[in-house]
Order: structure tokens, then sequence, then C-alpha cells
């Protein structure tokens, strides 16, 4: 499967260092309760997030995403995580397979129907009363210039379609229109970055039907 982000992997991880971490470190913080659950990344990429959780005792990690070469960086470093090459739209796992379900910085790149598969996709494999972790763009009065116009430019790199997107997503005041309220229930919302992402923990509130 191809995908937008085979040709930069190599880099991705060096390129994004210094503003990622401490969203890494914060999205571990939120997580570390549940040290002991099965977590899924979902569109992992290079498998960041997991092998910092790895490397500070998290031991049921699992990642998945479409793009192989990202999946080779995942692999690097010998972790224990458990790696797959599948489509977040529809993968291969049974319903309520993870107790927590993470995707981060995969939904603003997406047009809407995508992004409402990811979700949907989502919900079918967290377990009862399990929980997703969503880390993505948020803008408000409060979100500072700089930071706004440096993700702008970011996105702007990253292509045409990839940037209408990221403006609709930003239009459509991001996670709050896509996340159904009858199937999650907000528990916690922390803002990083100067306030323009934000990291955001829902309960599943409604079974698979
Ligand atoms: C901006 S990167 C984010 C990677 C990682 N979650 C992070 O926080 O650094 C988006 C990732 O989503 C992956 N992706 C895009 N569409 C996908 C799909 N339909 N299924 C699985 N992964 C997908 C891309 O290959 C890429 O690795």
């Amino acid at each position: 499967m191809k995908s937008e982000y085979d040709c930069i992997a190599k880099i991705y991880d060096t390129v994004l260092y210094l503003v990622i971490k401490p969203i890494r470190i914060a999205v571990m913080n939120v997580l570390f309760k549940y040290k002991e659950k099965s977590i899924l990344d979902l569109c992992c990429g290079t498998g960041n997030q997991l092998k910092l959780l790895s490397r500070n005792g998290f031991k049921d990690l699992h990642c998945l995403d479409i793009s192989n070469p990202m999946l080779e960086i995942a692999r690097k470093n010998g972790s224990q995580i458990k790696i797959y090459t599948e489509n977040a739209t529809k993968t291969s796992f049974e319903n309520e397979s993870f107790a927590i379900v993470l995707i981060s910085f995969a939904l603003h790149e997406k047009n809407r129907s995508t992004q409402e598969s990811f979700i949907k996709e989502a919900h079918r494999l967290i377990k009862k009363n399990g929980f997703i972790l969503i880390v993505d763009y948020y803008f408000d009065n409060k979100t500072a210039k700089l930071v706004k116009i440096g993700i702008n430019i970011i996105e702007r790199i990253a292509g045409k379609e990839h940037y209408n997107n990221f403006k609709g997503y930003i239009r459509n005041n991001g996670l709050l229109s896509l996340i159904n309220k009858d199937k999650f229930k907000l528990v916690k919302a922390h803002k990083r970055l100067f306030n323009g992402v934000i990291v955001s923990m829902y309960q599943k509130t409604m079974t698979n039907r």
C-alpha cells in the first residue's frame, strides 16, 4: 500500500523531534495509569509514541499504519511493540480488541469521510468502557499566532489536498464536530504547543451495534 509518507519516513522523527517530544510525554502521562492495558496506535507512523511508552514499562502495545516505509522505522530498535500493515478505515481485528486506541496527528489531514471512518473503526475496536485518545490541532483565540503560522506552513508544504483537509478540519472545529457524544464521553483534555494542539481522552459509552 502506498502512502504520501513513504518518501519522508526516514526524516519524519528528526524533523519533528523538538515540537513533538513534549506532546509525546503529555500523552504518556495521560496513559500512565493504564500501563497494563492493551493500547493500539492507529496510523502510528514511525511508532515514535509507542516506543516512548515501551521504554517506560508499557507492555501490551500494538500499532498499525498503511505506509511500509514508516513501519520499517517503527520496527527499528527491537522493542516488543506488535506492528501491522493495515488500513485504519477497516482493520482485520475483532470487535473490542483493545482497551485504548490512540490516533495522533492522523485526522486533520484526511477528508471528512475518512476522518469519520477512522473514528468509527476505533470505536469498533475499543473494549466496553475503554478509551480513545486523540492528539491533533486545535485553534482558538488562545492559540499563539506564531504557532498558527508555523502549523499552516507545515501543512501547506505537505501538499494541496492535505492542506485543504487541514483547513476543513480547523474550520469544522476539529475533533469536536467529529466525536459523536452518544458514543464517547469526554474524560479529559489538555492543550499543548501554546494551545495549538489538544490531547483529548474520551471513554466509550455505547457498545458496538
Ligand atoms: C501525520 S502522520 C502521524 C504519525 C503518528 N501517529 C505520529 O503521531 O507521528 C499520519 C500517518 O497516518 C498514516 N495513514 C494515512 N492514512 C492511513 C490509513 N488509511 N490507514 C493507516 N494509516 C494511515 C500515514 O502513513 C502516516 O504515517
